[in-house]
């Protein structure tokens, strides 16, 4: 990770007029909060901003989104489920923005409790997902991700640049002091993932279930809200993990 990563993100894809954005991460890790990562997506000149996060990030994230693309042109923000580290900056976000926010249905009354929100502006996404497009034309699909960890949770697929934002799902969580953006080397990567999956996640079929629906697309990357981003033989080592784990309600014992 270079210095500059941290304060102006990455391009993850480029072609034509389609990019994809990972925002940085905060460089004073002091807070004790676990890391995050937001994303953004721009077709034309018109964006949609996922997960972009609580409250303590959100000049970082602004500043960096700010490189690419004026605020006013985020059309969309997605959250996908209802945690504070997704969703709790909602009152700032709409009032930067102009943004529509799309969240599970599940979750429309609830996260008016992170702040004063204008209704209007809050899109609910139904439990079979959907589409979301830009103005300019690119549709982004919604895919049902229940129980991975929230129960109305949702993961979000490009089909032009084939990333796969995963929400929670494939989360790490690193040690103190490291980072990386790309898993190398999936079997090093496993033991900051492990733990995460087997408590967050609520079953073993559950996440076998997820692992089929995914696998009807082409998956360039998998970019998870916490961790590192899972591409080239890691995305095939990763659902083959997951399709097989054991966690939350199977291994219930561990947890009491
Ligand atoms: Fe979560
Ligand atoms: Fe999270």
């Amino acid at each position: 990770m270079s210095e500059s990563n941290y304060t102006e993100g990455q391009v993850l894809f480029e072609e034509d007029n389609h990019k994809v954005i990972w925002l940085g991460w905060e460089k004073d890790e002091g807070s004790g909060a676990v890391q995050t990562n937001q994303y953004l997506i721009i077709h034309g000149s018109k964006g949609i901003l996922l997960d972009p996060g609580g409250v303590h990030l959100f000049p970082r994230v602004v500043a960096v989104i700010s490189r690419y693309i004026d605020l006013d042109n985020i059309e969309t923000i997605l959250f996908s489920h209802q945690d504070p580290d997704v969703s709790s900056g909602i009152a700032l976000w709409l009032g930067i923005t102009n943004a529509a926010i799309h969240i599970s249905e599940l979750w429309m009354r609830f996260v008016p409790h992170f702040g004063l929100v204008d209704f209007s502006r809050l899109s609910s996404i139904p439990d079979s997902g959907g589409t979301v497009s830009t103005s300019t034309g690119a549709a982004l699909n919604m895919l049902p991700a229940h129980y991975l960890h929230s129960p109305g949770n949702f993961s979000f697929y490009d089909p032009v640049s084939g990333i796969l934002f995963s929400s929670d799902i494939g989360g790490a969580v690193f040690p103190k002091d490291t980072h990386y953006l790309f898993v190398d080397d999936f079997k090093t990567h496993l033991p900051i993932i492990e733990g995460f999956h087997q408590r967050l996640m609520t079953s073993g079929k559950v996440c076998k279930d997820w692992v089929e629906r995914m696998r009807k697309n082409r998956i360039s990357m998998i970019a998870p809200q916490h961790g590192a981003i899972f591409k080239d033989k890691a995305v095939d080592e990763f659902l083959d993990w997951l399709s097989n784990l054991q966690c939350g309600s199977d291994i219930l014992s561990n947890f009491t």
